[in-house]
């Protein structure tokens, strides 16, 4: 166990559970699809919230690290629904928008786990400049800066189809991750999604029932 985490990180909470041989699965094709054709800064994002950007951003996260190997970067970009923070429960006092903000390294805001392959950055103290901020050239620099250091810089963005946030960074990333909920998010509204957002490299079907023991399953222990 690592102190702070929120038992839905089933990736070290239930190492041994169906749900997460299901992320050691999404990790490797991952890894694989990146390796083909260099992708390395990802980010997920989904049409409408709940559909589970934040859980598989941070499982596939922690799965990188601990069963892959990999030197990852997580960083908490959807500054309205900030639940990233709540999961790792020990946010820094300083995170991806005092990054944003002030000028420092990425090292004075990153939460280190697993003998420092991985690395997350909170959102920090959310203001009313937060979009403005994220939008700047700074983030730019900060992908650049993470580029060099990590094999995999994952983004927690916001949905897509609520506001145009999620698309501000796919220019200057290599691709993006879309969360579908199974049997929840209507149809045309995957559509619309996958149609407003460039660079989609792959769709994660989250919550297929076949799977849905999972909430049951972290809400018992
Ligand atoms: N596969 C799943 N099984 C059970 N609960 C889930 C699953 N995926 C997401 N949830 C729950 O649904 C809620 C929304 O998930 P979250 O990852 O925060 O969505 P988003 O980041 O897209 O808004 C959370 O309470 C989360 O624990
Ligand atoms: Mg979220």
């Amino acid at each position: 166990m690592i102190s702070g985490l929120d038992d839905s990180i089933v990736t070290i909470s239930h190492s041994g559970s169906a749900v997460a041989e299901q992320y050691r699965i999404l990790c490797a094709r991952v890894d694989r699809l990146s390796r083909e054709h260099g992708y390395k800064t990802i980010a997920l994002t989904s049409s409408v919230k709940g559909e589970g950007k934040t859980l598989t951003s941070v499982n596939l996260a922690f799965s990188m690290a601990k069963d892959l190997g990999k030197h990852v970067l997580l960083v908490e970009a959807d500054f309205r629904n900030t639940s990233l923070t709540r999961l790792i429960n020990r946010p820094k006092s300083k995170g991806f928008l005092d990054l944003l903000s002030n000028g420092t390294g990425i090292e004075s805001a990153r939460q280190l786990y697993l003998n420092d392959r991985l690395g997350i950055v909170t959102a920090g103290k959310v203001t009313p400049e937060a979009l403005k901020l994220f939008a700047s050239e700074r983030t730019k620099e900060i992908i650049q800066e993470a580029r060099k250091d990590y094999d995999y810089v994952f983004f927690d963005l916001p949905p897509i189809l609520a506001t145009a946030d999620a698309n501000i960074i796919a220019e200057w990333i290599d691709g993006v991750i879309l969360v579908v909920r199974a049997g929840e998010t209507p149809r045309d509204i995957v559509r619309k999604a996958l149609a407003g957002s460039t660079k989609v490299i792959g769709v994660v079907l989250n919550d297929v029932k076949t799977y849905s023991s999972y909430y049951y399953y972290y809400n018992t222990k």
